[in-house]
């Protein structure tokens, strides 16, 4: 027994004017959302992430894609849109994405669900194999349900005709419930819209102009958070992040991230990286 008031009944007896009725234990409102979390598959990775142990720095299209993300969590479930996160590695995306999905479970009451979208379509595919038992129902199910869906780095995975369809199965049936989606991407918006770097050519016409219907686009770019030193606060990140913005100073590694040369050197940007990136070489 771990309640002591209601001996895990989750019910207890309340006076009010005289009569006696039963209501719901305050231990069945924490139980029910670990439950709720416990079924939305997050990666342990990402179990601690929250909008307020986000470290913020000096970049404002990065402190604009948090207060977005915190209205929306906010707001949940009024909200029209859902969210698509898209910028270069390890600037957070994931992480904000989770901590939204995470508050509307815990503030809300939300049937939250996370999906890698590679992990999503390889289990799909294994449900196909006759020995697997769960169906491709089992798996499609939740995910068109989900009150708040996560589908992370979506653009990653080897497309193919299949893979096209089953997506825009999964966005479409979304779409037309009205469910709320969070996105996050690598691939960015082109102008050249042949580009088969661009987020266009990763998802297909058909996905891309539903997405822009769904979705509020936050593209930002930043310090890779994987590459900071041990106790980074806000001056490192920005101080990283200034730096990866200077392609003449910084010599260029086989396979840097195109964005690099991309923005235009910040003069303010003369601080010292002690042990830095540009010299470490990985
Ligand atoms: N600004 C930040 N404050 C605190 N933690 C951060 C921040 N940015 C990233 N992290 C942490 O760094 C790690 C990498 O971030 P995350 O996985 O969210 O990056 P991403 O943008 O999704 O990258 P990718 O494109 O590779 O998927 C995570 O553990 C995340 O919690
Ligand atoms: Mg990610
Ligand atoms: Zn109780």
């Amino acid at each position: 027994m771990s309640c002591p008031v209601c001996g895990d009944t989750r019910w207890k007896i309340v006076e009010h004017g005289g009569a006696r009725r039963a209501v719901r234990c305050e231990c069945w409102r924490a139980s029910s959302i670990e439950r709720l979390i416990a079924e939305a598959r997050l990666p342990k990775r990402y179990l601690h992430c929250s909008l307020d142990n986000f470290v913020g720095y000096e970049n404002e299209r990065l402190l604009n894609a948090v207060a977005r993300a915190r209205r929306f969590a906010e707001a949940f479930p009024v909200v029209d849109k859902g969210l698509f996160l898209i910028g270069p590695p390890g600037i957070g995306k994931s992480h904000l994405a989770v901590a939204v999905l995470k508050q509307v479970m815990v503030t809300r009451g939300a049937r939250g669900l996370f999906y890698d979208v590679r992990d999503l379509l390889k289990i799909i595919r294994s449900t196909y194999n006759p020995e697997v038992k769960a169906t491709e129902t089992d798996v499609l199910g939740p995910v068109m349900t989900a009150e708040l869906l996560v589908l992370d780095d979506i653009g990653a995975e080897k497309t193919s005709e299949w893979v096209e369809e089953t997506l825009n199965l999964i966005v479409t049936t979304r779409y037309n419930e009205r469910r709320l989606t969070i996105f996050t991407s690598n691939y960015e918006e082109k102008e050249d819209r042949s580009d088969p770097d661009s987020l266009l050519a990763r998802v297909g016409f058909r996905m891309h102009s539903r997405l822009y219907e769904m979705c509020e686009f936050l593209e930002f770019d930043g310090a890779d958070y994987r590459h900071r030193p041990p106790n980074a606060g806000p001056e490192d990140l920005l101080a990283m992040w200034r730096l990866q913005a200077r392609p003449a100073v910084l010599p260029r590694r086989s396979g840097a991230p195109a964005r690099a040369q991309l923005r235009t050197p910040d003069p303010k940007a003369d601080v010292a990286w002690p042990g830095g990136r540009a010299g470490s070489g990985h």
